[in-house]
């Protein structure tokens, strides 16, 4: 068997740069017809140009722009892709953002931004995509599931994160997000996992590579030697969307070349 999203129409969110660049390719390559989402005027050029890189490859899809902490926007976004494309089978909950401080010092602005694109962008995203599914029904024609989401998470729904405590509140609430969905839908065949990245080589941990000796301080976490690239988790994304992984809901799945494992006691303790 091989794996294939073939006419299946998927939602990325936050796909303009990153790890939602990196799966929005991935999906496409696997045949999904993909909605490149973006959140404002300023990264509309490099929506456009993901899904032109997508087209020159077979692919197919539109961009949408959209913040998802905007309940009207996220409404928009499924109504226009349903009218467009007929359906939505696959929800990419990808959409995320950093606002570090020092907790003493974080503004309530630093905390409410990350809540809402991390966690209430996820919710709302979510329900719209569950609500499509529960309309449409299962399609045997393209999936034995009546509908699948993939919430990116990070490891820091389970490590914690001093500097970053908004920003790992949020991923901690996306882990029972996920659960809590996984068994309210289960029965109706709908799958919920989440995608929990470690260091992935992106412009929002920048800080952590780009010169030598950062990357080479992250490289102590990371037990396989390596940061990761957006491609790693893409091929994740393909596998949770597709039948493959028919058995697999209500988990978080961690790629992160063993970060999780605490690499930092691997010399003894
Ligand atoms: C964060 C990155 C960080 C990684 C590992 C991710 O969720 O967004 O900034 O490098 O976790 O700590």
């Amino acid at each position: 068997m091989e794996i294939s999203l073939k006419n299946q129409v998927a939602i990325i969110t936050g796909a303009s740069s990153g790890i939602g660049t990196g799966i929005a390719k991935s999906l496409a390559k696997a045949g999904a017809i993909v909605v490149v989402n973006h959140s404002s005027e300023h990264s509309k050029d490099e929506a456009e140009a993901v899904l032109h890189e997508i087209k020159q490859n077979g692919g197919s899809g539109m961009v949408f722009q959209c913040d998802v902490s905007d309940e009207n926007q996220v409404l928009a976004m499924f109504s226009e892709t349903i009218s467009k494309f007929g359906t939505v089978d696959i929800l990419v909950n990808n959409a995320g953002l950093q606002k570090d401080a020092k907790f003493t010092e974080m503004t309530v602005k630093d905390w409410d931004t990350v809540m809402d694109i991390n966690l209430k962008g996820q919710f709302l995203c979510a329900r719209e995509a569950i609500k499509e599914f529960l309309r449409r029904g299962i399609d045997t024609s393209k999936s034995v599931a009546c509908g699948k989401i993939i919430h990116i998470s990070s490891v820091h729904e389970v490590i914690p994160w001093a500097g970053h405590v908004n920003y790992a509140a949020s991923k901690g609430g996306v882990k029972l997000l996920m659960q809590s969905l996984a068994q309210e839908y289960g029965a109706q065949k709908i799958r919920v996992n989440s995608i929990c990245p470690g260091a992935i080589q992106t412009p929002i941990n920048e800080e952590a590579w780009e010169t030598k000796e950062a990357m080479e301080d992250l490289l102590k976490l990371i037990p396989y030697d390596r940061i990761g690239q957006p491609e790693d988790v893409g091929n994740l994304a393909v596998f949770l969307a597709s039948d493959f992984s028919d058995y697999i809901t209500g988990a978080s799945i961690f790629v992160d070349g063993g970060m999780t494992v605490l690499e930092s006691f691997s010399r003894g303790g």
